[in-house]
This record gives structure tokens, C-alpha cells and sequence, in this order.
């Protein structure tokens, strides 16, 4: 298996994904200690200083129909929370879609960057960011009220090394169900792992917002929220903020 190690790129999702181009096969990791210009969901901006925390990115040739394309992002959350759980023992839940929650705040978070061509995902990176050894001294203002991380909570210093080779092991299993069209186990264990079902949600979208509650998601990957007049809907893109 390539997994390839640098001290520092742009975003280890563009460096993923310029490696599928140079012929690197599905699979390939790519991790680096510090981005320069990280990425978040919505076009936002993902804090990435160095020697602290995880920036790692898998590039893939799904075979998976584009419908499908949500589910391997729900698949890579199910993956690093089991991990993380797993490794640190700390109750991590996760928000709809892919963001990683310790006490409601953001340990971590997934960003997926895919090529569809006609009915086809021709590549497909997906971009994992943990908070591993980050303090809150290295936090800027603007997300100490919302972010966290692994040692904020554990009050220890834990390997990024050891993280990441747990979660690639769980990526690789879950990976391969998707790939095997498992969809409903993915999504049970998503459910499970859930910290969104049952809660009170704030939807927000370009031009809108609605205040919810959060029932399940469909095999899609979509959020089926029930609204507070009794219709239901299904959310695919939006941010997400828990109420209570
Ligand atoms: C989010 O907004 O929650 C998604 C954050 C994803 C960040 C990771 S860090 C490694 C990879 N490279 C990037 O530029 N972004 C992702």
C-alpha cells in the first residue's frame, strides 16, 4: 500500500488527488504534517498548523454509482469514529454529515472531493482532519468556542501515526462494504454512531433556514428531518447546528 508522507502541501486532498492522476492506484494515503491552504466543507478554510494534528487523504476509484457519492463520505465518518473510538476510548459521536463531535464540539471533519464523469465517479479523494495534540492556546479565536480536540479532552499527548493507521485498517473495512453495496450497514452503524438523530436541528442554507427535528437518513445518505408542522424533508447539503 502507497502511503506517501510530507512535511508540508497546499492540501493533501489536491496532493491525493494530482497523484491518481500520475497513475498512483486506488488506495493511495497521502498525509502531511501542516497545510498551507487546507480545506473545509462549504468553501471554508481548514486551521492546519504543524506537528499537532492530522491532515490525511485517501484517493479512490469507487465503483459506486454518483447517487451513492454521500455514502462514501458517511462511510469514512462511520470509519474514523470507530477508529477514534477505539484508540482513545472517548465517546466521539457524529454530526450530519461527517463532522467528528467530542461534548458538541468539532474534533474532526471530512471534506470529499469527487470527479463524476457521465454516470460514472471517475476519482475521488476523501480528506480526513483530526484535531489530535492542538491545545487551545493553539486555536484561533474565531473556532475556540466550537472546536476541540483529542488532548483538550484526554490530557495527554497521543500518536497521530497510531491514529492514522487505525483508521486506514477501518477505512479499508468499510470501504469494502460500500464497494459491496452493504449500504444498510453502513448506515446502521452511522445511526449508532449518530449524535444528530433525535436532536433539535437549525438547518441552514443559502437562502433559508429551518428549525427541525433530525429522524434518520435515508439510503442516499440524505437527512430525514421532521419539521416542526409535521411534513418531513430531505436535507443533502446545509449546515447543520444541534439545538438540544
Ligand atoms: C470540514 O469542513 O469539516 C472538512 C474538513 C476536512 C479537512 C481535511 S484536512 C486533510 C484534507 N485536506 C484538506 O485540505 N482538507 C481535508
Amino acid at each position: 500500500r502507497e502511503i506517501v508522507v510530507y512535511d508540508e502541501v497546499e492540501s493533501t486532498n489536491s496532493k491525493a488527488n494530482e497523484l491518481l492522476k500520475q497513475g498512483y492506484p486506488s488506495g493511495t494515503v497521502v498525509i502531511a504534517d501542516r497545510q498551507t491552504k487546507g480545506k473545509g466543507r462549504l468553501g471554508r478554510t481548514w486551521i492546519s498548523p504543524p506537528g499537532k494534528n492530522l491532515y490525511m487523504s485517501i484517493a479512490l476509484k469507487p465503483t459506486i454509482p454518483p447517487k451513492y457519492a454521500t455514502l462514501l463520505t458517511l462511510t469514512s465518518v462511520v470509519a474514523c469514529t470507530t477508529a477514534l473510538r477505539r484508540y482513545t476510548d472517548i465517546p466521539v459521536v457524529i454530526k450530519w454529515p461527517n463532522d467528528m463531535l467530542i461534548d458538541d464540539k468539532k474534533v474532526g471533519g471530512i471534506l470529499t472531493e469527487l470527479k463524476i464523469e457521465g454516470e460514472k465517479i471517475k476519482a475521488a479523494v476523501v480528506g480526513i482532519g483530526i484535531n489530535v495534540n492542538m491545545t487551545e492556546e493553539d486555536m484561533p479565536e474565531e473556532i475556540k468556542e466550537i472546536a476541540s480536540s483529542l488532548k483538550i479532552y484526554r490530557k495527554e499527548d497521543l500518536s497521530r501515526g497510531l491514529l492514522a493507521v487505525e483508521i486506514i485498517k477501518e477505512f479499508d473495512k468499510w470501504y469494502q462494504l460500500l464497494e459491496k453495496r452493504q449500504r444498510k450497514t453502513i448506515i446502521d452503524r452511522w445511526m449508532q454512531l449518530s449524535g444528530t438523530i433525535g436532536r433539535q436541528v437549525k438547518i441552514i442554507f443559502t437562502d433559508r433556514e429551518i428549525l427541525a427535528t433530525a429522524e434518520a437518513i435515508d439510503e442516499e445518505g440524505r437527512l430525514i428531518v421532521k419539521l416542526n408542522d409535521g411534513t418531513y424533508e430531505k436535507i443533502s447539503a446545509g449546515d447543520v447546528t444541534l439545538l438540544r
